[in-house]
């Protein structure tokens, strides 16, 4: 049951008032359409100002109806971090496409294509999880421009708030968690989602710790998702497993914390990925769906 604190909103700390944009929340927590931009055009300081107010509020950012070219995707995404992210999957260069839903862009690195179709036997992103947390430098944020949207409907995203997963944690919890760190390993996904062994040497680990402070935001968030995390290192190993299925029992849960994007063609969607997790929603096999992703990175997640 949440408490009467822990249902406190977050964008109302910030009193968002903006001049340049409109923001329509997706819901009180988590999730606001974004309107009166142009995402073909550079961003001027006092919209820039106003957008970075809107993601530290509400974490996942929706723009509808874009026509944006791959330098307009990246010139956005460079806005919030020091440079681009390039996906372990293009060093590795080690599966089919079909079999990892989607791939690198050839020709461009920093491109991630996130596709599915009548040959697909796995789809990005379907599981709770956050963008590549195996990385030492995870990325902070991911946007996603979607141009093809399956005929029958379906392909939705699903975030949470891992900010609030954090508060509405007893005190007793938060200080449990507040000491305990968390190993991302790349090798999961692979042989849990793909089936396939990892190629040697060429795949990201890395602890992190349980619960990191947002530097946009000044919140802490849960940091531990189900996609990437192996191990408690502090626990027994059975210890480790039960307390991460109570964690991701917890975060997972809680609908009262999550939103759910509807896509449409020409829909870019910028989601925070240290204060959120995500679940692409794969219920329209065998319709195809296609887009492109750019992700962000901004240094290291920190306690
Ligand atoms: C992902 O980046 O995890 C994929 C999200 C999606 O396809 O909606």
């Amino acid at each position: 049951m949440a408490t009467r604190a822990s249902r406190k909103v977050e964008a109302q700390d910030l009193h968002l008032d903006p001049r340049t944009i409109t923001i329509d929340p997706l819901t009180p927590v988590i999730g606001a359409e974004i309107g009166g931009i142009d995402l073909s055009k550079p961003i001027a300081p006092e919209q820039e100002a106003e957008l970075r107010a809107a993601q530290a509020a509400y974490h996942v950012l929706v723009f509808r109806d874009q026509v944006i070219t791959n330098e307009d995707h990246k010139r956005f995404a460079r806005m919030w971090g020091t440079r681009l992210h390039v996906h372990p999957y293009h060093v590795a260069r080690a599966l089919p496409e079909h079999a990892r839903g989607g791939g690198h862009n050839e020709h461009d690195p920093e491109i991630l294509v996130v596709k599915a179709d009548q040959k697909s036997r796995f789809v990005a992103g379907e599981e709770w999880h956050t963008d590549v947390s195996c990385d030492v430098e995870p990325p902070m944020g991911s946007m996603l421009y979607i141009t093809e949207t399956p005929e029958i409907g379906g392909g939705d995203t699903l975030f949470i708030s891992a900010v609030r997963a954090y508060e509405a944690l007893s005190p007793m919890m938060q200080d449990i968690v507040g000491r305990m760190t968390a190993v991302h390993d790349g090798a999961k996904p692979y042989v849990g989602g793909y089936g396939q062994t990892p190629p040697e040497g060429g795949w990201p680990k890395t602890t992190h710790p349980m619960v990191i402070t947002i530097p946009w935001s000044g919140k802490k968030a849960l940091y531990v998702n189900r996609g990437f995390v192996t191990r408690i290192p502090e626990l027994a190993r059975k210890e480790s497993d039960a307390f991460l299925e109570l964690l991701y029992g917890h975060i997972e849960g809680h609908v009262e914390f999550q939103c759910r994007v509807r896509w449409k063609p020409n829909t870019l969607v910028f989601w925070d990925n240290w204060s959120t997790q995500h679940h692409a929603v794969w219920d329209y096999y065998p319709y195809s769906r296609y887009g492109q992703r750019v992700s962000i990175v901004n240094g290291r997640p920190a306690a």
